[in-house]
């Protein structure tokens, strides 16, 4: 039995305030309330905008254990539609991106266009009152915002803007919204997705588990911002080098993004749109995270790294982008080993929430805040 469920561990011991109890990252009726009381109630992001470039494009996928279809329209436009067949209900696409110029049901063929309508429905003619525009895939509130899509799976999250508070303004200096996506993939990985977002967002580990790297990348950070909206940002400045992806055999990193001023050209900003993307945004590229919880202990991310529109058109990309694919992945897999080893410590019974390491853990402190906030029944 979760100890949610029972006697919960305090919050706060003393004057000092404790991480999350560790049945959160592994109780299965705990994570099945996130998904339905987290996921399914607010903005999530699904990637970014050039996920879906071209009309035809979509790209399938769950949120919340939803199965959704992002599409671009014959218009241009973004649509975000179930991907359940309105006759019987039948998935219409497997989960990945993809290119049509119809969704074309494999039970018993009904098709629709990309922005939901239904085209044709075989043999439906001697229905009395049948109406094709009666039944259109049901539609989800979709949006862009600094180059990120967003969907609100049941409608219930509010205004975008309300829900994005600061976020947009306070990335301004990096124009993050033109930014293309130079490289992508996916991955499962054997922890919870909290915790998975939360090693990304901590300067606490960096000496023990990235000895040869990020900690001698950083410097001390700032405290994390105080912001109105539903995430946690914090800025870190680089110490001995520009670009977090330091190039070892002794070429320069790429150039710094127009317009970046004053301490942006050396530094790092962390930011974790809660629940599910987190980004770093350096002074040559941003490095995303988005997670998709499969259980309480397996979560699907999607990593990308994206750069300057101008940059990508040069002829020696893909050479210059080699060292960015490095960096992400040599950390990704230092990151692992250790998360793995977490998972498992979080597992036992003798497990205890703990203390936050001041400044260097501002965000995890603030992610947990916004979850308790979010979900009153833990302490
Ligand atoms: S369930 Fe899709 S056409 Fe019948
Ligand atoms: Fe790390």
């Amino acid at each position: 039995m979760s100890r949610l469920d029972g006697k919960k561990s305090d919050a706060i011991h003393g004057d000092i305030q404790l991480s999350l109890d560790p049945s959160c990252y592994w109780d299965k009726s705990f994570f099945e309330t996130e998904i339905r009381s987290i996921f399914r109630q607010s903005w999530i992001s699904v990637g970014r905008f050039d996920r879906v470039p071209n009309r035809g494009d979509y790209l399938a996928l769950e949120v919340g254990g939803i199965p959704l279809i992002i599409t671009r329209d014959d218009a241009g436009n973004l649509n975000a539609l179930a991907n359940s067949c309105r006759h019987r209900g039948t998935q219409l696409l497997d989960p990945g991106r993809g290119h049509c110029q119809r969704i074309i049901c494999p039970f018993h063929g009904w098709s629709y266009a990309l922005d939901g309508s239904l085209l044709s429905a075989p043999k439906m003619s001697g229905v009395a009152d049948f109406d094709l525009a009666t039944y259109p895939l049901q539609r989800i509130p979709v949006e862009v915002r600094a180059g990120f899509i967003f969907v609100d799976p049941l409608g219930q999250a509010g205004d975008i803007d309300d829900w994005l508070g600061d976020f947009e303004a306070l990335h301004m200096p990096w124009d993050i919204s033109r930014l293309l996506t130079g490289y992508d993939t996916s991955l499962e990985v054997g922890c919870n997705w909290k915790a998975f977002l939360e090693v990304f967002n901590e300067y606490y580990h960096l000496p023990k588990v990235h000895p040869k790297s990020f900690s001698l990348y950083y410097a001390t950070p700032d405290p994390g911002d105080q912001v109105r909206g539903n995430f946690a940002t914090q800025f870190g400045r680089h110490q001995g080098t520009r670009s977090v992806a330091k190039v070892s055999d002794g070429s320069k990193p790429l150039p710094i993004f127009p317009g970046l001023k004053g301490r942006n050209r050396n530094g790092t900003r962390y930011t974790w749109l809660f629940p599910g993307l987190s980004f770093a945004v350096s002074s040559d590229a941003l490095w995303s995270f988005i997670v998709e919880p499969l259980s309480p202990e397996r979560t699907r991310v999607t990593l990308g790294v994206c750069f300057a529109p101008e940059v990508m058109q040069e002829d020696d990309f893909a050479e210059r982008l080699a060292p960015y694919r490095q960096r992400m992945q040599e950390g990704l897999q230092e990151d692992l080993e250790v998360l793995k080893r977490q998972q498992h410590g979080l597992t036992s019974p003798l497990a205890h929430p703990g203390p936050y390491a001041p400044v260097l853990e501002d965000s995890v402190q603030q992610f947990h805040g916004w979850l308790r906030h979010r979900l009153p029944t833990i302490t």
